[in-house]
């Protein structure tokens, strides 16, 4: 059964969207997630002049929740240009908490055009410490 589009999630991402700080890639993501609360954490990819320290913007968005006391998620919308899937890092942090998200990746120039997947589709064998 397809979810219906949780607007307020996508709307949440394209206005965190408008605060990242990507000066280095000008490619500006912005994430919202949404918990079993009911609340919506946003999170916006930062870049730093040494790239290798760049944080996405959906495990800024996880973080907040987390430092909140926040961390059932239900649901995660990530807007760019293109509507990209979130990055394989990110997928393993989504994982760690909810590893059957459903992720919305929305194009911020088309953004009725929401495809979705989940995680289980997007990170199938991700990993997991033994015993
Ligand atoms: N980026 C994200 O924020 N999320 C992803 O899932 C993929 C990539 C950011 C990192 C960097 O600031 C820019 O997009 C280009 O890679």
């Amino acid at each position: 059964m397809t979810e219906p589009r949780d607007e307020e999630l996508i709307r949440a991402a394209l206005d965190a969207q408008q605060r990242a700080y990507a000066p280095y890639s000008n490619f500006q993501v912005g994430a919202a997630i949404r918990t079993a609360s009911g609340k919506i954490y946003q999170g916006v990819n930062v870049e730093n002049a040494s790239f290798g320290l760049t944080n996405c913007a959906e495990r800024v968005a996880v973080s907040t929740a987390v430092a909140a006391g926040d961390r059932e998620f239900v649901g995660i919308a990530v807007v760019s240009r293109g509507g990209v899937a979130p990055c394989g890092a990110c997928r393993q942090v989504l994982a760690e908490f909810a590893p059957a998200l459903p992720i919305v990746m929305v194009d911020s120039e088309k953004p009725d055009q929401a495809r979705t997947a989940t995680l289980e589709q997007l990170l199938p064998g991700r990993f997991e410490a033994p015993n």
